[in-house]
């Protein structure tokens, strides 16, 4: 329930220097040139609107964590480039790159933007003071510009000077097309048509218990896979192998089961797993056919790194009841050939989108999955820009880079 640019309407920025915080933390090859894109194509639609409203539109991001000190390593130039690329095409302009967020050079820079006119601002954790909320500096980003507009869905969950301390300093403060979508796909994943399943996968309980908590009594059912299952077999007493375990976990393990069956949520674990006597490394030859065992014979040599095939179709049929699914956390290690149950799951959840299931996909590493697998982000509802953030959102807390927004006038919330 934030007010929108789009709500806000175009006339709003006609004129005006726009802030806009994007989220260009974006993965680099070794020659710094951009190895995935999303985040950045997800800023064009705002960046396009408001480059037509007639808008300067000031962008500011960070990307990596450089410790507050200038770092060429850090630097957005690159990232300005395959901006620039993407922008001719989708909104026929280019972005200018100034190499500083504040003080004289950024100054200038603004200073020479006409209508239209697009720049990116030099990485703003190159200063301290950005990461400690400093209400000084949070001052001299908001003097750049007229309107702020947060469109850095995966950094929201930050409470820094660029995404919350500036809104105290700069009305109106927005949200542009990529936070208004996360924000209603997600709020939908909370809120969601039933019957919902969601499947939390990951190495670790600890990392999830939030999500894990928050979803009971908002979900039918809630299907664990990757090494965090584990945990759980251990909590119920049986034989795991060398598997990954969280021993000070076994507690919540069991209580979060005896919780899901006093809400009535069906807690579906893996009833087969692929074993191996190691954890895989790179380049390490995987067998010629996977090891499967149930999941009450996993041998004491062995450790689980993928669900089975009987896994695979139990997860399917549980699906087939669904209207909403939502996906975070990988099922098996995919990143080292132990692919096969998370791919197919993903198939899955392709093949249901295309019958009308809404199927919301979040956090980084199911989102890494999806890539790994080949398969496009339009083949979902909607798959999140944010890891830590959209965990965060499915934790049900509030997140500093969206609160700080204005509300939408009940009568325009869609929400
Ligand atoms: C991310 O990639 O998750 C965001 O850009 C946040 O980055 P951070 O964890 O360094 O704050």
């Amino acid at each position: 329930m934030k007010l929108s640019i789009e709500q806000a309407g175009a006339e709003t920025f006609k004129d005006k220097r726009v802030l806009v915080r994007v989220d260009y933390n974006v993965p680099q090859h070794d020659d710094g040139s951009v190895a995935d894109d999303s985040r950045i194509r997800g800023s064009l639609q705002t960046i396009g609107f408001l480059h037509k409203a007639g808008a300067k539109v000031i962008l500011c991001s960070h990307l990596g964590r450089p410790k507050g000190k200038k770092d060429e390593k850090y630097s957005l130039r690159p990232i300005s480039k395959r901006l620039s690329q993407l922008l001719s095409d989708a909104a026929g302009c280019t972005a200018k790159f100034v190499g500083d967020c504040i003080g004289s050079e950024a100054e200038q820079a603004i200073a020479e933007m006409k209508p239209g006119d697009v720049l990116l601002l030099e990485n703003v954790r190159f200063y301290a003071e950005e990461e400690k909320n400093d209400e000084a500096f949070a001052k001299k980003l908001a003097a750049l510009a007229d309107v702020y507009v947060s469109d850095a869905f995966g950094a929201v969950h930050r409470a820094h000077a660029s995404t919350e301390g500036v809104t105290k300093f700069l009305k109106p403060s927005l949200c542009g097309f990529l936070l208004d979508k996360e924000i209603r796909m997600l709020s939908q994943a909370l809120d969601p048509t039933r019957p919902v399943a969601t499947i939390i996968g990951g190495a670790k309980v600890s990392s999830k218990i939030g999500v894990l908590q928050h979803l009971l009594g908002r979900v039918d059912t809630i299907i664990i896979g990757g090494a965090m299952a584990f945990t759980f077999f251990k909590a119920r007493g049986l034989e795991v192998g060398k598997s990954l375990v969280e021993d000070d976990r076994l507690d919540y393990c069991k209580e979060l089961e005896k919780e899901a069956e006093a809400e009535g949520v069906r807690l579906i674990l893996p009833v087969d797993v692929v074993v191996a006597p190691k954890f895989p490394g790179e380049g390490d030859v995987l067998p010629a056919e996977p090891h499967v065992v149930s999941i009450d014979a996993i041998p004491s040599d062995q450790m689980g790194l993928d669900i089975g095939p009987k896994t695979i179709a139990l997860i399917q049929q549980e699906l087939a009841k669904c209207k909403t699914i939502v996906f975070n956390g990988p099922m098996g290690v995919f990143e080292h050939g132990y692919e096969a149950g998370t791919f197919r799951l993903i198939d899955e959840l392709v093949k249901l989108t295309e019958k009308g299931v809404v199927t919301i996909v979040g956090g980084g590493d199911s989102v890494s999955a999806v890539k790994a697998h080949g398969i496009q982000e339009t083949q979902f509802t909607h798959v999140s820009t944010g890891g830590g953030a959209s965990l965060e959102f499915l934790e049900g807390k509030e997140l500093p880079g969206i609160a700080s927004l204005d509300d939408a006038p009940r009568a325009a919330s869609t929400r």
